[in-house]
């Protein structure tokens, strides 16, 4: 669904260095993966050439691409300079390529808590790859205080702060407003930060609400596009695809590409 209509832009006409974007918020369960899945899907689908890196030990969007990285390199060995980030490409449906998440992931968090600038691994694995892809998408896990969110906020041009458009979503958002800001005044970078509303239903009062106070709260921070409650979604999770390639006429594959749209048409973060 989008507040205002937006023109399609010509990726060609678009600048050649990627632009990252990390999938974050404190809340569980807001959306995150399904919108770098299905916004990934979208940005391909547009002839950009799309890297998503799977950073949750959970591997949603792995399994959400029909990807495992049992026997082969996941984020883990990226961030911990193991593997470099070339070796570590899988591609998934819908022409995206994949950076795989797995259980292990869980691991860094301690393995690299007593390393000096831990926080910047993925910043720095990343780099080689900047020629490479149009669009890296990073999906954070639920914890917005945790080093692998650090380390995607410190390797990011914008933070994409997914809202649920439900109760108690906007104090989610507004903690993980608040980790973003603590992170960045620490790391002296400064990625944007643009809020993306999801899962809402018109039908309920409760979502109107919660959008109401979202555009109050973060004004010209919030995409016109709200991503919209879809049984086609939880479908695509189960298939392994993106909406894309399951259902391209449908109402979520129209948000996603307004959504990929807004992005095309904002300038890339400072
Ligand atoms: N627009 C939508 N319409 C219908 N269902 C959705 C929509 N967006 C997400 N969901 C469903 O809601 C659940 C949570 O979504 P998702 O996994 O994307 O959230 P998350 O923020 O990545 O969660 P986590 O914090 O656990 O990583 C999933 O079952 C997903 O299929
Ligand atoms: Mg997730």
């Amino acid at each position: 669904m989008t507040r205002a209509s937006s023109p399609r832009t010509d990726a060609a006409n678009q600048t050649r260095r990627m632009r990252t974007y990390a999938l974050a918020n404190h809340k569980g369960g807001s959306g995150k993966t399904t919108t770098a899945i299905h916004l990934a899907g979208a940005l391909a689908a547009r002839g950009r050439r799309v890297l998503l890196i799977d950073l949750d030990p959970q591997a949603h969007a792995t399994l959400g691409l029909s990807c495992e990285a049992e026997d082969s390199p996941c984020a883990l060995e990226v961030l911990t300079g193991e593997v470099r980030a070339l070796d570590a490409l899988h591609a998934a449906p819908g022409g995206i390529t994949l950076i795989p998440g797995h259980a292990r992931l869980a691991e860094f968090e301690e393995r690299a808590a007593r390393e000096l600038g831990a926080e910047g691994a993925l910043r720095r694995a990343l780099a080689p790859l900047a020629e490479r892809f149009d669009d890296c998408l990073l999906d954070c896990p639920p914890r917005a205080d945790g080093l692998l969110t650090a380390n995607a906020i410190r390797a990011c041009d914008t933070v994409l702060l997914t809202v649920e458009t439900g109760a108690f979503a906007l104090q989610g958002a507004l903690k993980a407003q608040e980790i973003v800001d603590e992170t960045l005044a620490a790391a002296r970078h400064a990625p944007e930060l643009r809020v993306v509303a999801t899962m809402f239903d018109r039908r309920l009062r409760i979502a109107r609400e919660v959008l109401i106070a979202m555009q109050a709260r973060f004004g010209e921070r919030l995409f016109d596009t709200a991503i919209r409650s879809s049984a086609r979604l939880r479908e695509a999770a189960g298939a392994g695809v993106p909406i894309q390639l399951l259902a391209p006429r449908s109402s979520a594959a129209q948000d996603f590409a307004a959504l990929a749209d807004e992005l095309a048409l904002s300038p890339v973060g400072a």
